[in-house]
């Protein structure tokens, strides 16, 4: 199944590359921090023609559809054409294309593409998770050693306090952290043990879905804020990290 959606996340990555002023063909959805570009539908539209019918019966569930079908049913592909929109209309060069494929609510593939830096992020469950091909694993530092990433859950504006106090508490303890602007990269970078933790307050099933999956494959550890499973169909709180600081989560005020 990989061997079958890589290609067609490779070729959704060059309609990102190939966007010209994406600034001027982008229309704000709720405020002027939630965006959609030409690209965003152009990248969601090849993808819901190529991806369900690899898999007869499946549906589609992605960011930019007007309508969604239930992904937590049969087989349904979960889909962010680009992770990073903001980033992507900036020139800020440091957006994804995030696919997942689960079946009745468990996600069995998952798939993150970085197309400026040609990383292709993939992971079976059961089966490893792995960059280019070349298998990957999480970081073994604790966190006074650390970098670790968050996000600032811009769509909920009510999360900023707790997302800041996190932030210091963490802080406090660590190297330095990073606020890249694309959660699903920021899952695949605790895979790869570039950073070794990252949390946000709220994010979509679109935004975690594949990337979650890329993390436990390569060893970590995934959970809510609340210590709970993610969900498929709803926002939630999202903890990634190594195994090394799985258990900071319970010494933190969240
Ligand atoms: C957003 C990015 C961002 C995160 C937001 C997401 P989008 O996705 O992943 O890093 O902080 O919560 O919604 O809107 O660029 O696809
Ligand atoms: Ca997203
Ligand atoms: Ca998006």
């Amino acid at each position: 199944m990989l061997e079958q959606i890589i290609p067609i996340i490779r070729e959704a990555g060059r309609i990102v590359l190939s966007a010209r002023d994406a600034a001027a063909r982008t229309r704000e959805k709720t405020s002027a921090a939630d965006l959609v570009t030409e690209y965003d539908l152009a990248v969601e539209t090849f993808l819901k023609e190529k991806l369900p019918p690899l898999v007869p019966g499946s549906v589609f569930f992605g960011e930019e559809e007007e309508e969604n079908a239930d992904p937590s049913r049969g087989w349904a592909f979960i889909v962010d054409p680009i992770d990073g929109t903001t980033n992507f209309v900036r020139g800020l060069r440091q957006s994804a294309v995030s696919v997942a494929l689960a079946h009745d609510g468990t996600v069995e593939y998952g798939v993150v593409y970085d197309p400026y830096k040609d990383e292709m992020f993939s992971a079976r469950r059961g089966g490893g998770a792995f960059l280019n091909g070349q298998p990957i694993r999480v970081s073994r530092r604790p966190i006074e050693q650390g970098v670790f990433g968050m996000g600032t859950a811009i769509y909920r504006r009510e999360y900023l306090e707790p997302t800041m106090r996190l932030t210091e508490q963490l802080f406090r303890r660590s190297c330095d952290f990073r606020r890249l602007g694309a959660a699903a990269l920021d899952l695949c970078n605790v895979a790869c043990g570039r950073t070794d933790l990252f949390f946000e307050y709220s994010l979509c099933p679109w935004d975690q879905a594949a990337g979650s999956l890329i993390v436990t494959e390569a060893g970590g550890f995934v959970c809510t804020l609340e210590g709970g499973p993610l969900s498929l169909t709803d926002r939630c709180s999202v903890w990634a990290s190594n195994q090394v600081n799985k258990d900071l989560l319970h010494e933190l005020e969240v």
